[in-house]
């Protein structure tokens, strides 16, 4: 059962909750629907305590009322189990299973996410709640979609996780004796005689067990993974509709992207823009790339954007006139079949209720719920998009919607293993090494897949590692492969410095990969915060140096000389900062410090070059964004002018939002966009 196709068109709505409205309302929220070009509503995500007030006791009525009221409207639904939200009947029946924070606190119910993944009551109501739930609208035809649970997420301490997390060690060690060596417990007498022993890492005393640290983030994503999948296998029984969760792309990670995109049907992904113009657009392809890369070949959805104001961090941004237009197409760019909202009527009260919705409480006379319908009627004009899958099936049809050529690494591995407490910086952060790479190369007008090191990369010109500290050796292996069949590679620094233990690997730091980059990493050379180092390039950089003794590769770009500013910059003065080296057909790059914006536009723009991989539109970079998408047998050219100075390019074909043909030279003012179905090459 496909989730979308030529009728459907391009999935457009929101969370709904009708259970927080009267049903006058709900009359009301259609009429408004209708006049958005509404075609899906999320229903049921945190309706638990609405669905079964008490144990056993299951209110269906006002559920199957709004699902009749939506599918008399031709509004699909998708359809959500409340797993995220126990209700208060729930925890206080069974308080072991309220999550157990890292400190030892175990909280009480009175917000959402208050489960603890570990506790077989939750897991037991959960598939009960679940079971119910697709008993009943299995085989409904409003039902597009299943959407389980919602953002997983809840890591949880305590003697239950303790009993689950030695099943877990036990499963992987086999014995004591290897989980000592693993572990290495011989440091600071942390040597297990018993299985009992163990514990997940709570809050300890001073640095705590690097690799126990480690496995309790591998097994505590394992375990939100076995509760999705309880879920998905007890739905599957009773439907066939397409299943997924939705992902939250933060700036922390509670479980492995790539793992859970296997288990869905389709990927969702929930994305919250951290900024306007074109540096949020840039954040933007960061997470459409990121979701169409997890799902590898399978349909991908935004499941959740804001209207309008979010909280980032303590901060409340609003968006600016047009950049739900902008945000939404690049999306859409990027492989997306639907574009949904959180959500979709603002409450009066509750939680959230200052978060922006598509229906404001100003209500439908605003700016936002006109720029919603505006949105409607864009993607009602991009049906072609989201054509039934061919023959070959979704997964082949799909996995060609972007063809880009450049990668960038991303391990969940990698992630934990850079937030281990010891290490010779604080600096780390996987998440934004990779994310600062992405940007440069938006900014450069390039799109990127994301991918695992071992998976396939031969479809890639070029593959960039960004302080992947951790690797195995199957990825190290992997990418040495794929540099000797003529790719090109650009390592960061400290990558590959860690093999699947977190022990380092000895010889030199970067082990895994130092042959291939053809250097040797006698030493680590760090920088104070703050602290910048000029570069011979006349460039600086700043975080971290090395003293590499070169094997091999040539330095490209060394540290300048002089001391204004730090020992480590005296130290760091005349040895390499960026290095290359020519391994069989292509080449490794290593850049040993963190570059400044334009030191990392160079080496980027360099090794583009080098593997001649262009923008899909001249011109394109700096803000104008070009993005080709194919569906069926045609290809697409998106054009988004997220900068604030009228741009041109060159380009052919017909805009399907307007049905003006272009051929040739394209002028793009601020804000303006097409989606040119392009003549067959
Ligand atoms: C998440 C949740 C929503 C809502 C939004 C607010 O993405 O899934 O329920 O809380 O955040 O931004």
């Amino acid at each position: 059962m496909s989730v979308t196709d030529a009728n459907t068109g391009i999935l457009f709505g929101g969370d709904y909750n009708p259970e927080q409205w009267s049903e006058d309302v709900w009359v009301d929220d259609i009429r408004l629907m209708k006049q958005a070009g509404v075609n899906t509503a999320s229903v049921g995500i945190f309706a638990w305590s609405s669905i079964e007030p008490e144990e056993g006791r299951y209110e269906f009525g006002w559920l199957d009322r709004i699902i009749e009221l939506l599918h008399a409207n031709d509004i699909g639904v998708i359809l959500a189990t409340p797993t995220a939200s126990p209700p208060p009947w729930f925890s206080k029946a069974h308080p072991e299973a309220l999550p157990t924070t890292h400190d030892g606190i175990r909280l009480v119910h009175g917000s959402r996410d208050t489960y603890n993944p570990a506790a077989p009551a939750y897991r037991t109501a959960a598939a009960g709640v679940a079971r119910a739930l697709a008993e009943r609208y299995g085989t409904h035809p409003a039902i597009r979609a299943w959407h389980l649970h919602n953002e997983y997420g809840t890591v949880s301490y305590g003697e239950l996780v303790d009993a689950e997390f030695r099943t877990w060690l036990l499963a992987r060690y086999g014995d004591l004796a290897t989980l000592n060596r693993v572990w290495h417990t011989a440091f600071w007498s942390q040597g297990y005689a018993a299985w009992e022993e163990i514990l997940a890492p709570q809050q300890t005393q001073y640095l705590p067990n690097p690799t126990q640290v480690l496995d309790f983030k591998r097994f505590s994503a394992d375990l939100l993974l076995a509760c999705y999948q309880e879920q998905i296998d007890t739905v599957r029984e009773l439907s066939d509709a397409p299943i997924t969760t939705n992902f939250i792309l933060p700036p922390w990670l509670h479980f492995d992207h790539w793992d859970f995109a296997d288990a869905s049907d389709f990927v969702s992904i929930d994305h919250y823009v951290d900024a306007a113009g074109a540096e949020g657009a840039a954040h933007t392809a960061f997470g459409a790339d990121q979701a169409r890369s997890f799902a590898r070949g399978k349909p991908w959805l935004l499941m959740e954007q804001a209207a309008n104001t979010t909280q980032v961090g303590k901060r409340i941004l609003a968006k600016v006139p047009g950049q739900v237009l902008a945000n939404s197409v690049q999306h859409v760019a990027r492989g997306a079949f639907g574009i949904l909202f959180f959500q979709w009527r603002a409450p009066y009260s509750g939680a959230e209720f200052f978060h922006s919705t598509m229906v404001p409480h100003a209500g439908e006379d605003t700016r936002v719920f006109r720029e919603v319908t505006q949105l409607g009627a864009l993607l009602g004009r991009m049906g072609e998009l989201v054509a039934e899958p061919s023959a070959a099936g979704a997964g082949a049809a799909a996995a060609a919607v972007n063809r880009p050529r450049v990668a960038i690494a991303w391990d969940a591995d990698a992630w934990w293993a850079a937030e281990t407490a010891g290490l010779p910086s604080d600096g780390f952060s996987f998440h934004r090494s990779a994310r600062r790479v992405h940007r440069a190369l938006w900014f450069l007008g390039i799109s990127a897949d994301f991918v695992k090191l071992d998976h396939e990369l031969s479809r890639y010109d070029v593959v960039l590692v960004p302080s992947q500290l951790m690797v195995t050796d199957a990825q190290a292996e992997s990418l040495r492969r794929f540099v000797w069949h003529g790719g090109h590679a650009v390592v960061w620094y400290f990558s590959g410095t860690f093999d699947a233990d977190l022990h380092i690997i000895p010889g030199g730091y970067s082990g895994a990969f130092a042959d291939m980059l053809g250097v040797r990493i006698e030493e680590l050379l760090p920088m104070a915060p703050g602290e910048t180092a000029l570069l011979d390039d006349g460039r600086t950089a700043s975080e971290w140096s090395e003293r590499i003794e070169l094997r091999g590769a040539d330095a490209l770009v060394r540290f300048a000389d002089g001391g204004q500013n730090g020992e480590t910059r005296a130290q760091a003065a005349g040895l390499p900062a960026i290095t290359r080296n020519a391994v069989g057909d292509g080449s490794a790059t290593y850049v040993s410090t963190e570059l400044d914006d334009s030191g990392l536009a160079a080496v980027l723009t360099d090794v583009l070059a080098m593997a001649h991989v262009e923008p899909d539109a001249p011109g394109a970079g700096d803000g104008l964004e070009a993005v080709r998408r194919y569906a069926g047998d045609d290809s697409y050219l998106f054009l988004v002018n997220h900068s604030d100075r009228p741009r041109e390019t060159e380009a052919t074909g017909t805009d399907i939002l307007s049905g003006t043909s272009y051929a040739g030279r394209l002028t793009l003012g601020p804000g303006d966009m097409v989606v040119l179905r392009e003549p067959a090459r």
